[in-house]
């Protein structure tokens, strides 16, 4: 009789210098199956898929990986992606000066006369890209994309090198909800056609809609296993921390004080257009729209990393103008961005270095670091956002990628700002710790912080927000508050014509 499963892992170990990622994990999976993996942030979800992705090797003998039938070692990963087992990563691991055929292609590009095919590439490119309905020019460098097309470049890669398993590690983190409909509708038909896919995702809704199965992963241990259709989100939850959350989000309910911030036409060209708004002490502005909308821009300006092509900014009662982020940080301000991989974290360095980066002008003695505050940083850090690492003098490298946004975080509170810009911050963080850090930053504005707050999360941003701006096509197109935010009514500020009358490009 043929085997009912096509991948089976058995007695899983992994462990790491003081820490055991994996212990005696095992994973069954059918063809054409999706199945959820779910766990807290550094419960073992990427060691267990690197371990199938041939990228680890399990700790002893015991450990074993049953592959179509046969008894499989992939002692490297170029093996377990030649057998059809292809990983889509966390950390996106795409070569941003390539473009976007190229990345597809990477490692298997087409040849002619010994040299590159670029017809044949582009065209192979082009198909698959398609098959996925992402309209994004071959011939794009990747950097020059946004997170969410990139992610779909690295599923068209998937399918491109044939995948018969497709691991995805958050795919979703940077879509919003109108391009993950198009992401999972691809995942449907993947799997139509057989193919087995695992997903990784701290987001529980997402977990119901597309999986057939979710298993849990708890302290390195397997936790649980449920048949989607016949479990509820709750109990995955209890199963995942042990106790279940009842009210996510918590609005903070501090009285505004004094304005802090107001921009008056700020333009940029081709990015954002006549932004105007403030933001006063101890309130949350949510900027929501669909990536590309002109988000990031507008708040990359506000912290000098870019530069406004007109328009005025105003800050604690005076006018400003910032121009690069060590300004903007002698100002109090802190930028907290998207991508913690490119912009937020030394890799190769200490968890404890890592949180105390951006607070070093302030910790100098005598012109060397006072080390003995680099560890209070971070053991305090450690204890209010519950990072998880093995000791302070860790690589963060080494960490899990929800930790990894963790002491991204930290090392931005870390200077206590008046001002907290935040773009995606609970991007990767697990249910349990994002409604630690939604209460947490609601507690910083009581205090007298500001915060501005970028989410793609629908939920998140009407969780938390004080006040929202709609931001399309680089332009604020509403400003919602108090019952006013709500679902409804922002997806008509984001979809509908625009009612903007002075804009005669527009109409
Ligand atoms: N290369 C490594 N060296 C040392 N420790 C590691 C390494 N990779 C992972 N770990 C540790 O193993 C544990 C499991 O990490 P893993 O990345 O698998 O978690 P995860 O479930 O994917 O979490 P997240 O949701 O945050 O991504 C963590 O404690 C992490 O710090
Ligand atoms: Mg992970």
């Amino acid at each position: 009789m043929e085997n009912e499963y096509i991948l089976e892992m058995r007695h899983i170990t992994k462990s790491f210098p003081g820490v055991t990622a994996l212990d005696d994990v095992d994973l069954k999976l059918r063809p054409g199956e999706v199945l959820a993996l779910c766990g807290e942030n550094g419960a073992g979800k990427s060691t267990l898929m690197k371990v199938l992705a041939g990228i680890y090797q399990p700790d002893s003998d015991k450990g074993e990986i049953y592959y179509q039938g046969q008894r499989r070692i992939f002692k490297a990963p170029v093996e377990a992606k030649q057998a059809g087992i292809i990983m889509v990563f966390q950390e996106l691991s795409l070569v941003m000066d390539l473009s976007v055929a190229e990345n597809i292609y990477l490692g298997s590009l087409p040849l002619k006369h010994g040299r590159i095919d670029w017809k044949t590439l582009y065209e192979d490119a082009r198909k698959v890209l398609a098959e996925i309905k992402c309209d994004v020019d071959p011939k794009t460098p990747i950097g020059s994309l946004p997170i969410a097309q990139r992610q779909m470049v690295e599923i068209a890669r998937g399918i491109a090198l044939g995948a018969k398993i497709l691991i995805l590690d958050e795919p979703t983190s940077s879509l919003t909800d109108k391009e993950k409909d198009v992401f999972f509708e691809n995942i449907r038909e993947l799997k139509q056609k057989g193919t087995s896919v695992i997903y990784i995702s701290h987001k529980m809704d997402e977990i119901m809609e597309i999986s057939d199965r979710a298993m849990v992963l708890r302290d390195g241990k397997a936790s649980g296993d449920f048949a989607t259709a016949n479990t509820t989100i709750d109990e995955i939850i209890q199963c995942m921390i042990g106790r279940s959350i009842s009210n996510y989000y918590i609005k903070n309910k501090a009285q505004p004080g004094e304005e802090l911030l107001r921009v008056e036409g700020l333009c940029r060209e081709g990015q954002y257009e006549d932004i105007s708004f403030s933001v006063r002490r101890g309130e949350i502005v949510g900027l929501y729209g669909l990536v590309g909308a002109g988000r990031t821009e507008i708040v990359e300006s506000l912290f000098g990393i870019t530069r406004p092509s007109r328009g005025d900014i105003y800050y604690k009662g005076k006018k400003i103008q910032i121009r690069n982020s060590v300004q903007a940080v002698r100002h109090k301000m802190a930028f907290v961005p998207e991508n913690r991989k490119e912009q937020g974290l030394v890799l190769g360095e200490t968890c404890r270095k890592n949180i105390s980066l951006v607070k070093l002008p302030w910790i100098k003695k005598g012109g060397f670091v006072d080390t003995a505050k680099t560890f209070e940083i971070y053991e305090e850090y450690r204890h209010k956002l519950k990072i998880n690492a093995a000791s302070s003098e860790q690589l963060t490298a080494q960490l899990s990628g929800g930790n990894q946004q963790k002491i991204v975080l930290g090392k931005w509170l870390a200077i206590q700002p008046d001002l907290l810009i935040l773009d995606e911050p609970t991007r990767g963080i697990d249910i349990g710790a994002k409604a630690d850090i939604h209460r947490f930053i609601s507690q910083l504005a009581e205090e007298g912080m500001a915060v501005i707050l970028i989410s793609s999360e629908m939920p998140e941003i009407i969780g938390v927000s004080n006040r929202l701006l709609c931001i399309r096509d680089g332009r604020i197109c509403a400003q919602l508050s108090g019952e006013d935010i709500n679902e409804q009514r922002i997806i008509n500020a984001i979809m509908n014509q625009p009612e903007d009358r002075s804009n005669p490009a527009a109409s």
